[in-house]
């Protein structure tokens, strides 16, 4: 083998070695809310909740989680099937802001759908009743 084609040889593997490695790493990438909490936060980052200890929000926030979540997360929030417990210490010391920001995305590969139609308002009671001692 010539020593040009030695060197392509050599180039190519690494690409290929390179590509490998790089599709393993975005297999790995977490996602869903786990994902969402370990993101830099971005402009909006470290906002607090604008309804925190307001009662009226968290009531909203009930009426809305019954009317769009509990089909899946059940009445008490506590999860069946596949759909999460919403009581764990993971959603309950999430950063509302983060919270706010995976309602938006959903993670619909695995089954949460987007909530990005619903006015962001009404994504922050929804935080403010999922994050309460109501649920
Ligand atoms: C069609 C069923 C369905 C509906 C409706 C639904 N969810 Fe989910 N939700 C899921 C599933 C499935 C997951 C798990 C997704 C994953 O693994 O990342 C999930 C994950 C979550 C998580 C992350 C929990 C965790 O432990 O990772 C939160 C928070 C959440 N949902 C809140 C809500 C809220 C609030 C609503 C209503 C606005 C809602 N969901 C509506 C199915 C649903």
């Amino acid at each position: 083998m010539t020593p040009i084609r030695h060197a392509l040889l050599l180039f190519a593997s690494l690409l290929l070695l390179g590509g490998l490695a790089l599709g393993g790493q975005q297999g790995r990438k977490p996602r869903g809310l786990r994902a969402e909490l370990g993101k830099a936060p971005g402009a909006a980052s470290g906002r607090a909740n604008p309804f925190a200890g307001q009662p009226e929000a968290v009531l909203a926030g009930k009426k809305l989680f019954l009317r769009h979540c509990a089909e899946c997360h059940g009445q008490d929030g506590q999860g069946q099937g596949k759909a999460p417990n919403l009581r764990s210490p993971l959603v309950q010391g999430a950063p509302p802001e983060a919270l706010v920001r995976f309602l938006k995305d959903g993670n619909l590969r695995r089954g949460m759908p987007a909530w990005s139609h619903l006015p962001e308002e009404r994504l922050w009671q929804i935080v403010s009743y999922l994050q309460s001692t109501e649920q």
